[in-house]
């Protein structure tokens, strides 16, 4: 077990930060984010207090799924830069402290990759379609390949057909790659959609629904309970090969399940993502369990958003995106931050015609630095329009008190502060989390509720709050008990 190895690893209390390659900063005014423009932005990070960086895929794709179809798993796409680079920007990171992760997508390839003319039995292949499996973003889980005649498996988009995990040659191929970035240098990987690496053997028809599915869905896929269409057991002969591959680096699974199902995830990765706090709603009950179980489960990585979902100040608005970002930041364990969100950035408007099928173009919009009409992001067009850096930017919100980038920032730092185990409690509609000597009260209600009687205040969500001897509707407040 990696924590038997490393008693105290580095990602136990981390903050990572997730960069959207194509949206971060772009350096040559082509209007796509590229490599060096993220190294010249790292300052950002270590400013903000993140220990490590996530990178969405930056490998050569056709952009069916916006790189998360990879035709090459050991290059860098050439909009975004090349190897040469990718080694400039992790030696920068790490000189500044900063833990570098890539995005790994183990589960499907593009189909322009190699291998899938040059290797077909890397593939799950039949003459015709055996079962009822639907693709995650609907349609049929099979397409027929033109050139053969034949169907093959694809968990996502027809434009990524799945790997057949239990060929052994595509498990030494994916650790390969694997070394490959580890040998660079690259500290861990986000695993992309686990859940899919490991079908039934015998292609056995998924059976209906009978319930909702703990997670969203969509329409079609939520039809069907995907107890064969997605990983059983033998899930393990996959994540066995994965970790020795990458040895002591970081691995956190995207395993898009309830949190009480992640243990044989975790019995080969470090941490997965809790999904169930993602897409909780902002009511303290529901918040409460869902923290209690990824509190019992152990290595858990914390996300409120990423770049599948609307943004976190359009799903929650202004408020209650700062009782958010204060609930994520204290609660033990590593978290995950989605660029944009430390400034409250919204839901953009997604190209015209859309990039993603999918519509997940609003979430992916452009990083806004400077208040100007391409935010500092390009001197060229952008690939994807700006939102609002009018409105909101990192230059106006840094050392502007209240601003949502101040309190990420003041969170993080008093993150540091934070130790001991997580305790949670209800009280009417407000929440109480607990951690030592520290205790986080986050009014989600419209009314003044009393504070806690001891210790006095060291952060509130809402500036000016001084020691107030209420917690002020939708405030959220850290207390100290000296
Ligand atoms: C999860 C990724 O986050 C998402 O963007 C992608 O479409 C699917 N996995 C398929 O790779």
């Amino acid at each position: 077990m990696p924590d038997a190895l490393l008693p105290e690893p580095w990602w136990e209390e981390a903050v990572v930060y997730q960069i959207y390659p194509r949206s971060f900063q772009d350096s040559d005014g082509d209007g796509i984010g590229d490599l060096a423009g993220i190294e010249s932005r790292l300052d950002h990070l270590s400013w903000l207090g993140a220990d490590a960086l996530w990178l969405s895929p930056i490998y050569p794709s056709p952009l069916a799924d916006m790189g998360y179809d990879v035709a090459d798993h050991c290059a860098v796409a050439p909009e975004l830069g090349d190897l040469r680079g990718f080694d400039r920007l992790v030696t920068s990171a790490h000189q500044r402290g900063q833990r570098v992760l890539l995005d790994l997508v183990p589960s499907h390839t593009s189909i322009e990759h190699r291998w899938f003319r040059e290797h077909p039995e890397f593939y799950v292949w039949a003459d015709q379609p055996p079962n009822n499996w639907v693709a995650a973003f609907g349609g049929p889980a099979w397409t027929r390949d033109e050139r053969t005649g034949r169907f093959y498996l694809h968990s996502f988009y027809p434009e990524q057909p799945d790997l057949d995990w239990r060929v052994p040659e595509v498990r030494e191929a994916m650790s390969e790659v694997i070394r490959f970035w580890a040998d660079r240098g690259v500290d861990g990987f986000r695993v992309d959609a686990v859940q899919q690496l490991m079908k039934d053997a015998d292609l056995r028809d998924d059976p209906f629904a009978t319930t909702p599915f703990v997670l969203p869905l969509g329409d079609e896929y939520g039809r069907l309970d995907h107890v064969h269409s997605e990983a059983g057991s033998e899930i393990a002969v996959a994540l066995e090969a994965m970790r020795e591959a990458a040895g002591g680096a970081l691995l956190v699974g995207e395993v898009y399940r309830p949190t009480r199902d992640l243990g044989p995830y975790l019995e080969h990765l470090d941490l997965a993502f809790a999904f169930e706090l993602l897409h909780a709603p902002f009511d303290a009950s529901r918040l409460a369990e869902v923290i209690r179980e990824g509190a019992e489960a152990r290595r858990i990585a914390w996300a409120l958003s990423n770049h599948d979902f609307p943004r976190l100040a359009t799903r929650f608005g202004e408020e209650r995106s700062a009782l958010a970002a204060m609930l994520l930041l204290t609660l033990p364990g590593t978290v995950f931050l989605y660029q944009g969100d430390e400034i409250g950035m919204v839901d953009g408007a997604g190209g015209s015609p859309p990039f993603d099928r999918a519509g997940r173009d609003p979430y992916r919009h452009p990083m806004q630095w400077e208040p100007e009409a391409f935010g500092g992001f390009t001197t060229g067009a952008p690939w994807l329009g700006l939102s609002d850096p009018l409105t909101r930017s990192v230059a106006t919100q840094r050392d502007a008190p209240g601003s949502p980038l101040e309190l990420y920032r003041s969170l993080i730092a008093l993150r540091r502060d934070l130790d001991g185990p997580v305790e949670v409690e209800v009280r009417g509609e407000a929440l109480e989390i607990r951690r030592g000597a520290h205790t986080v009260v986050l009014n989600l209600g419209d009314r003044e509720i009393e504070r806690p009687e001891a210790g006095h205040r060291v952060l509130s969500t809402i500036p000016g709050r001084g020691d107030a001897r209420s917690i002020a509707p939708r405030e959220g407040a850290v207390f100290w008990d000296s």
